[in-house]
């Protein structure tokens, strides 16, 4: 990917983190020149079931799964080619699944997504640490005996090697990753909150613009732009933030 030619605006993942469909839709239907991606995570999904997939696509908006599978690589696989039935071309599993679980998914989901016509717009994501992981969860709860910028590296070579698209990573990560994964491999970056808005839950934010300038392709933001007075102002700040970082910087 020629991640120089994405616009700001196809560089933002708006997190749909609502209920029903009407909210999710009204989201969608304002803010669709100004996204990229629309991501259905575990919130919505479980509320709304896979009708939403349809829904944001017939708004002519392009869909993430974000449900981090994580299970034995039948199961995987079979959910992953569903989601592709369902039109759903961009999803992620959890690296920690293992190598056995990824490369059984990313060949059934390739043979799936050929049958139905849509090889070329495939990208399997892997999650590698979720932001709410530290060093002490890591080692004293789960016994990982490594350091933990370490194991995130580990895991993005995981999914080199197991052929996935790319990787969900926090920005501290992203120069690292890039260098040992290449100019194709996707980076996804979350927890990111522009300097004029409230961090939330969130842990070790970085704005906009420090994500792309590490290397990031993409951004994943929620609640900066969905809680916002006015959503429409709120996605162009970040647009301007992304169009400044894109053209003051070379990536
Ligand atoms: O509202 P906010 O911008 O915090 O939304 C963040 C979204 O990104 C949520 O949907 C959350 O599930 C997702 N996410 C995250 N941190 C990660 C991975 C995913 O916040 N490390």
């Amino acid at each position: 990917m020629d991640y120089k030619n994405l616009s700001p605006k196809d560089r933002i993942i708006l997190a749909l983190d609502v209920d029903t469909i009407e909210e999710a839709r009204a989201l969608v239907k304002e803010l669709k020149n100004y996204i990229g991606i629309f991501k259905v995570g575990l919130q919505l999904f479980t509320s709304v079931g896979p009708e939403i997939f349809k829904i944001i696509k017939d708004e002519g908006a392009e869909v993430y799964f974000d449900g981090k599978f994580h299970d034995i690589p039948s199961t995987v696989s079979k959910a992953s080619s569903n989601l592709i039935k369902h039109g759903v071309t961009l999803f992620n599993l959890n690296i920690q699944g293992s190598s056995k679980m990824i490369t059984t998914t990313v060949k059934q989901a390739k043979e799936t997504a050929k049958k139905l016509g849509v090889e070329d717009e495939l990208k399997i994501l892997g999650v590698t640490l979720l932001t709410s992981f530290g060093q002490r969860t890591l080692t004293e709860e789960l016994g990982v005996n490594q350091n933990i910028d370490d194991y995130v590296i580990k895991l993005a070579e995981i999914a080199k090697h197991t052929e996935l698209n790319g990787v969900v990573a926090t920005a501290a990560d992203a120069q690292k990753i890039r260098k040992i994964c290449g100019d194709d491999f996707i980076i996804v970056c979350p927890a990111v909150r522009p300097t004029w808005s409230i961090v939330n839950d969130q842990v070790r934010v970085v704005t906009p613009s420090q994500a792309i300038l590490a290397g990031c392709d993409y951004i994943v933001i929620g609640r900066p732009i969905t809680q916002a007075k006015n959503k429409i102002e709120a996605a162009e700040m970040i647009i301007a933030e992304i169009e400044d970082s894109m053209t003051n910087h070379i990536l």
